[in-house]
């Protein structure tokens, strides 16, 4: 799995690992390793398919009527699944269409200089799509399901993948060179997020290359802190000294589209940006101890002071935010919505309740960390765009306790409620959320194995937990919301707000579905009988409920050695018998995890990221060595020899027109 990939000399595979603070430090072989060492044997029986192997640790009876089940059906997903497995390439159910849309280096603009890697700039970086895609927006142009804005986080880069001549081999060993100035600006333009016109042409998407909307973010463009915090003193620094102008947004992982069509970044591993020491006795030493900021892993502050916290010691006070970017004025400041907390977002998915307050759903991705909601003050207005545009500043931020009986409490984080005063640190709400984190610890929130995307589905009403992995959890620390130890692929928990009320400050919540192989009996996975060899997964990451109401999971951390299987796309059933039947629709390439995914509102496209191919391969049998710009385990998607692997945006279509999976 990805905490355990052996190309971690690499220092942006490390920043993978959310190895932050709270984790514990001691080698011992964990059960995660233990399985994915059968797992590598299984490999070399030739996939994990291999019928000795499943019929060593499972009944014949129970594969009787795991075959008996599948014959039934019952999934509400009709599609023929991909084999799961390991190879170079991406993979698609047969009768579907899996078309490279975005590229990194293609060009957004009219004048925007064509893709040369050997000749890269920061400069036709900013005009051009960015790296390692992960959240993918739709906001439809005029209502359309065929005309609309793409919009795309760039979360991370990998320079090994990216830079010729930066790696070299020492004895069978990678290692990386400093970067050069012009490669860290690079990668600062290749940040942040793309917002691009998109139109569906003869069932074909293509790009719009002069859309007029179409827009570059990157870790420089200038932001506005709104909210709460903006104005602080613990928000100050030499280049702003009204603590309201940040300059670019990091590390946005997954995000969302808000009802009234404004895009979310969210800010998520953002420690590692940042270096150096603060003074001793620094007032912000806790505060950043609990994030595990200075990580060091990027290289910015060797030439940007901004990132050393020894020089600047608030700038990264700017960062851990949700972003929100008003996409129909492409010179509009994005603004950092510092009411929604700041801690490591995975994403903001949101639904307008009942009342016509709308809620973000937002994991903190670190083991051991919270699920949080925010409920907005102000309610939606469907009838005027503009009356929703600061409903972000003012609302009410929440975490979640889950109890053993299966009930839920939202606690709230408003400052001088309960212990969140001044006597523990608290003198206001800005510092409640500058320390989200903290005041989460204080009120006893769950501690979960890293919760990645959270998804309310509006068809249901439940609200859908991705869990990625905790190798870390203790059998002591088990609790019922997570329950295995060294929980090595991840589960799915379902919440239910009390009276179908997404503001509701209490709910239900039960596990839908614990991952791995479930014919492994140590690994305890839960899916149906009528899931079969190809359809289990681990490591669920992001998450994405179709026009349907049906729920499909993408995955961040498979491989050779932990699953037997690259990440993919797997749709899951969630109600009736056919609960927690998975199967496989989709796989990328070696190296890769998979983001996204999201449906068009017509379901009849989904959009999937392709996020770091190539990052990896060294557990990999058919390329055994480490992975960089001169010998990669994948030249995906281009297949050039002159041409590196390619972080990709790629659109899904059925063969002919019509619904994904009907
Ligand atoms: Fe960026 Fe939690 O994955
Ligand atoms: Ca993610
Ligand atoms: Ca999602
Ligand atoms: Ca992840």
């Amino acid at each position: 799995m990805t905490e355990h990939r052996p190309d971690a000399h690499f220092r942006t595979s490390l920043l993978e690992e959310n190895d932050g603070p709270g984790t514990n430090p001691t080698d011992n072989q964990t059960m995660g390793e233990i399985i994915a060492a059968r797992f590598s044997r299984r490999g070399f029986l030739q996939g994990s398919l291999a019928a000795t192997a499943i019929a060593a640790t499972v009944s014949p009876l129970a594969l009787i009527l795991a075959d008996d089940a599948r014959a039934g059906g019952g999934s509400v997903f009709s599609f023929d699944e991909v084999e799961a497995g390991v190879d170079d390439k991406h993979h698609v159910a047969a009768g579907y269409d899996a078309d490279v849309l975005l590229r990194w280096g293609d060009p957004l603009f009219a004048d925007s200089p064509d893709f040369d890697p050997t000749k890269q700039s920061a400069q036709a970086q900013e005009r051009q799509f960015g790296y390692n895609n992960d959240y993918v927006g739709f906001i439809p142009i005029d209502g359309s399901a065929e005309h609309g804005l793409l919009v795309v986080n760039h979360e991370y880069t990998n320079p090994h993948l990216m830079f010729p001549g930066l790696v070299t081999i020492v004895d069978g060993e990678a290692k990386q060179a400093p970067l050069s100035k012009e490669q860290v600006d690079i990668e600062i333009a290749a940040h942040g997020g793309t917002i691009v016109e998109i139109r569906k042409v003869s069932g074909k998407w293509q790009v719009v290359r002069d859309g007029k909307l179409n827009r570059r973010i990157t870790a420089n463009t200038e932001m506005a802190l709104s909210g709460p915090v903006a104005g602080h003193d613990r928000v100050k620094t030499s280049a702003d000294p009204t603590g309201t102008k940040v300059f670019g947004s990091i590390n946005n992982c997954a995000g969302g589209v808000t009802p009234w069509g404004t895009y979310i970044m969210a800010e998520e591993n953002i420690h590692g940006y940042f270096s150096g020491e603060l003074q001793e006795g620094h007032k912000e030493a806790a505060n950043y101890k609990r994030l595990g900021i200075p990580d060091g892993s990027y290289e910015w502050a060797a030439h940007y002071d901004r990132f050393d916290i020894g020089k600047e010691p608030n700038e990264p006070n700017r960062f851990g935010w949700v972003v929100e970017v008003d996409v129909n004025d492409p010179t509009s400041v994005p603004r950092k919505r510092t009411a929604m907390g700041r801690f490591k977002h995975e994403g903001a998915e949101s639904i307008v309740a009942k009342d016509g307050r709308v809620v973000f759903y937002q994991g903190d991705d670190e083991r051991f960390d919270y699920v949080y909601k925010f409920v907005t003050a102000g309610k939606f207005n469907a009838e005027d765009r503009a009356a929703n545009m600061d409903l972000l500043d003012d609302g009410t931020l929440y975490v979640a306790k889950f109890a053993e009986d299966g009930t839920l409490e939202w606690l709230p984080l408003v400052h001088g409620q309960g212990p969140l005063t001044a006597e523990n640190g608290f003198a206001g709400q800005a510092d409640v959320l500058i320390g989200t984190r903290l005041a989460a610890d204080l009120l006893g929130a769950t501690k979960m194995d890293r919760p990645e995307d959270i998804q309310p589905n509006p068809t249901t009403g439940k609200v859908y937990v991705m869990l990625t992995n905790n190798s870390k959890r203790k059998t002591e620390q088990v609790d019922a919301a997570n329950p295995r130890a060294e929980n090595a692929f991840g589960h799915i928990v379902e919440i239910v707000e009390d009276g179908g009320d997404f503001t509701a400050t209490k709910g239900k919540w039960e596990i839908m579905l614990k991952c791995g192989d479930p014919s492994v009996a140590e690994v305890g996975a839960t899916f149906s009988t009528a899931t079969t060899a190809n359809g289990w997964f681990g490591m669920p990451d992001n998450c994405a409920i179709d026009a349907a109401g049906r729920l499909w999971v993408s995955t961040d951390g498979q491989g050779p050695k932990a699953t037997g299987r690259t990440d993919g796309l797997w749709a899951v059933d969630t109600e009736g018998e056919a609960r927690a039947t998975s199967k496989l629709f989709f796989r990328v390439p070696i190296g890769a995890e998979l983001c996204g995914p999201l449906f068009t509102p017509d379901d009849q496209t989904a959009f999937v990221a392709v996020q770091h191919p190539a990052d990896g391969g060294e557990d990999w049998e058919a390329f055994g060595r480490p992975s960089y710009y001169e010998d990669l385990s994948t030249r995906w998607p281009d297949f050039k020899p002159d041409m590196p692997v390619r972080p990709s945006v790629v659109a899904i279509t059925k063969q002919g027109g019509g619904k994904i999976a009907v």
